[in-house]
C-alpha cells in the first residue's frame, strides 16, 4: 500500500459524507410535494408509498459512526496475524474461545461460524470492540491499542470463520481475476481498468482499495454483488457462468473465493512489517498512481 491510498481513503471519506448529504436534500426535496399535500388536505388515491430511489441498495451506509465516534481508518491493510498477537494479549479467549467458539456463561456468539461472519461488517465489530454498545457489558478498547491495532484484531476475528486467501490461493486467483475483472477494477483493484479510459463507466467501477467502501461491507454483500451483479451499474453478474479458458466455473463456492481476492486488496495475510516491506516494493515496481480524475466511492 502506498501514502496514496491513505489520502484516497481520507478523499473517499469526504466523497461519502458529501453523498449522504446530498442524499439527505434529495430526501427532504422529494418529500416537500408529500408534505406540502398532506397539509393542504389533499387526500391520495391509492398506494400512497414514498419510494426513495437508491434507498437499499446496499451500496451506501446508512451509519459510519456509533454514538458520534467516528472509526479512525488504518494507514495500511489491517493484519490478520499481527491480529492474533492482541487476541491473545488481550485475552480475548477468556471469553471468545482460542478458536472463537464461546466459552459457556461467557459469550453466546461464535466467531467460527462462517454464516455469522459473512455477515458482519468490518467497521461494525471495529465500533464495537473500540466503542462498545449501549446495553452490552464489554472490554473497549479505546485508548487501550491504537486504531490500527483493533483493525488487526477485527481481521483476525474475521479470520476465525474465514480465513484469507493464501498466497498460493491468490496466485490461483489472479489470472482469472485478471482475465475477467481487470478490465474494469484494474490489476490492483483501484477502479481504473482500461475500459475507464476516458471514465466511460457510471458510477465507476468499485475501488477494491478503499477502507470506508470494504470495511463497510459484508463478505454476503460482496458475494451477492459479484454473484448476481448490481443492477443498471455496470457491475456483470458472475454466478453460473464459466470460464472456459481458465477452467474456472463461477459457482457458490467460487464467488465467496472471489470475495476473498477482494479482500485481499485491503487486509493481510502478513504481519504488519512484512505488509510494509511488500508495499513498498509494489509502490517502486509500480509508481502509476489511479488513472481516474473523479473521486472513488
Ligand atoms: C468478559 C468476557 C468478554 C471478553 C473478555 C471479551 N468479550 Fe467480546 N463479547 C462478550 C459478550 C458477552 C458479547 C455479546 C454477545 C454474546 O453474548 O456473546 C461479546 C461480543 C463480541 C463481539 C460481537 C459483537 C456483535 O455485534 O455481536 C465481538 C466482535 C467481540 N465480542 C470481540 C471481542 C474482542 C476482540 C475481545 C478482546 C479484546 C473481546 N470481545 C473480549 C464477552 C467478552
Ligand atoms: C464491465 C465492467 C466490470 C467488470 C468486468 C467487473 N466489474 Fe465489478 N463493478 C463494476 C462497477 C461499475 C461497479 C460499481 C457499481 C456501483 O458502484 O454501484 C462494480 C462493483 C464491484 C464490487 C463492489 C460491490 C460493493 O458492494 O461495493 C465488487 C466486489 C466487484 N465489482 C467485483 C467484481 C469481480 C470479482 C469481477 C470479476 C469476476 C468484476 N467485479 C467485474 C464493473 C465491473
Amino acid at each position: 500500500m502506498s501514502p496514496s491510498k491513505l489520502n484516497m481513503a481520507t478523499r473517499v471519506v469526504k466523497q461519502v459524507s458529501a453523498l449522504r448529504a446530498d442524499f439527505k436534500v434529495s430526501v427532504v426535496l422529494t418529500l416537500i410535494p408529500v408534505i406540502v399535500a398532506i397539509s393542504m388536505g389533499l387526500t391520495a388515491c391509492g398506494d400512497s408509498k414514498v419510494i426513495i430511489p437508491g434507498a437499499d441498495n446496499g451500496l451506501v451506509s446508512t451509519k459510519v459512526t456509533m454514538g458520534g465516534n467516528e472509526p479512525i481508518w488504518p494507514n495500511d491493510d489491517p493484519s490478520v496475524p499481527d491480529g492474533g498477537g492482541v487476541y491473545q494479549a488481550q485475552n480475548c479467549a477468556a471469553c471468545h474461545g482460542v478458536d472463537g467458539k464461546p466459552v459457556a456463561g461467557k459469550s453466546t456468539v461464535d466467531f467460527s461460524s462462517k454464516d455469522w461472519g459473512r455477515q458482519q461488517k468490518p467497521v461494525d465489530e471495529y465500533d464495537f470492540v473500540t466503542f462498545g454498545k449501549k446495553g452490552v457489558e464489554h472490554p473497549k478498547m479505546q485508548g487501550v491499542l491504537r486504531p490500527s491495532q483493533i483493525w488487526n484484531l477485527v481481521f483476525y476475528v474475521r479470520s476465525l470463520s474465514t480465513a484469507p486467501l493464501t498466497d498460493a490461493e491468490i496466485a490461483d486467483v489472479l489470472p482469472v481475476f485478471g482475465a475477467n475483472c481487470a478490465v474494469c477494477h484494474g490489476t490492483k483493484g483501484y477502479g481504473n481498468g482500461p475500459l475507464m479510459k476516458g471514465n466511460t463507466l457510471e458510477p465507476l467501477p468499485a475501488n477494491f482499495q478503499s477502507f470506508p467502501r470494504f470495511f463497510d461491507r459484508t463478505d454476503d454483500v460482496l458475494w451477492d454483488h459479484i454473484a448476481n451483479g448490481i443492477k443498471w451499474e455496470g457491475m456483470p453478474n458472475f454466478l453460473g457462468k464459466v470460464d472456459k479458458k481458465k477452467n474456472v466455473t463461477f459457482d457458490r463456492d467460487y464467488c465467496y473465493k472471489l470475495v476473498g481476492f477482494v479482500r485481499h486488496f485491503h487486509e493481510s495475510n502478513k504481519t504488519e512489517a512484512a505488509t510494509k516491506e511488500a508495499h513498498q516494493k509494489e509502490d517502486k515496481e509500480d509508481k502509476q498512481p489511479p488513472t481516474s480524475t473523479k473521486p472513488q466511492t
